[in-house]
């Protein structure tokens, strides 16, 4: 079983991402979850990773908060998006249990150093900020990390700028400082994630699953988003990043030379994705660009359906 850190800021399709990894026991070795400042404010997407694992019954799963905003920029958060608490929709309870004592960073940090080489995963699914700050104050865990699963970037336009998609936006530097860290990465940007669209079927035979779990889904999916965001149905960015761990087959891509841009301009957080090889430069990440849309719904679906 690979053993998986989540980094995430929840979000409702960072939600869903949460409620697979939880329902695929078998499968990944969930030991933490951090939290980060994104889609909400940090002390809510805390909030809500625990009211997540509340719902799957996963109280085991130990939730650390994490980094109050990027590295430079001041936090750009999308509460437009995704509602005043950042899982509009969901209708759950305020969390059972406080976060897990100390800091995110510092939980990556001791959790990658107490594993074996190549024996961590990191699967972030929002601003790249606990990442990159572990990795500058620890760089003897870089070894430790067997790979970085990410959601974030774009091979083509961007959702939140017409150059760049939120997550590598709201942290550009964070974001360079990872794909510049030499540990193989998996890069699930806007090119594949808005293949993987949730459509109305879909949604409406999670709502039927008849648990708890897919009552929340569907109340988060059925909610109305603002158009203009590159898709008129609800992709499941964050989703895709555990649907690769689980299902990679179902996934196809290209390793490439990616660079962030870090200036305050209207490039300001592009992810240049040398497809070509025109740079002939060594490739950072497995660009992931198609996936099997209907085939990920339906296992996803199955998954949730074990969930209380
Ligand atoms: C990403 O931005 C967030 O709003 C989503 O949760 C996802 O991680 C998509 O651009
Ligand atoms: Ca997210």
């Amino acid at each position: 079983r690979e053993a998986i850190i989540i980094d995430t800021d929840p979000g409702q399709d960072d939600a869903v991402a949460l409620l697979l990894a939880c329902a695929s026991a078998e499968q990944v070795d969930f030991r933490a979850i951090t939290t980060v400042a994104g889609n909400v404010p940090v002390a809510q997407t805390t909030a809500n990773a625990l009211r997540i694992c509340d719902l799957a019954g996963r109280g085991d799963v130990p939730v650390y908060r994490g980094a109050e905003g990027p590295l430079v920029f001041s936090l750009e958060t999308a509460e437009f998006v995704c509602g005043p608490d950042g899982l509009d929709g969901a209708d759950l309870p305020q969390p059972r249990s406080d976060a897990a004592p100390g800091h995110a960073v510092q939980a990556i940090i001791d959790l990658c150093r107490a594993a074996p080489a190549d024996g961590i995963t990191l699967c972030p699914l929002g601003p790249l900020t606990n990442l990159a700050l572990a990795f500058r104050l620890a760089p003897d865990i870089l070894p430790k990390v067997k790979r970085i699963v990410l959601m974030g970037g774009a091979i083509g336009l961007g959702n939140i700028t017409p150059a760049a998609e939120f997550n590598t936006y709201v942290d550009p530097h964070a974001a360079a400082v990872v794909f510049d860290c030499g540990r193989p990465i998996v890069m699930l940007g806007l090119g594949v994630t808005l293949q993987a669209i949730a459509k109305h079927e879909q949604i409406a035979r999670i709502g039927a699953l008849g648990n708890a779990a897919g009552k929340a889904v569907h109340g988060m999916l059925t909610r109305p988003r603002p158009g203009g965001l590159g898709s008129d149905g609800h992709p499941m960015h964050d989703p895709c990043v555990i649907a690769f761990l689980l299902w990679p087959e179902l996934f196809d891509g290209r390793d490439c030379f990616v660079t962030v841009e870090t200036g305050d301009g209207p490039l300001r957080g592009r992810t240049t994705i040398d497809w070509n090889g025109r740079l002939r430069r060594e490739p950072n990440a497995h660009v992931v660009s198609a996936v099997k849309a209907h085939d990920l719904f339906e296992r996803m679906i199955e998954r949730l359906a074990t969930l209380p």
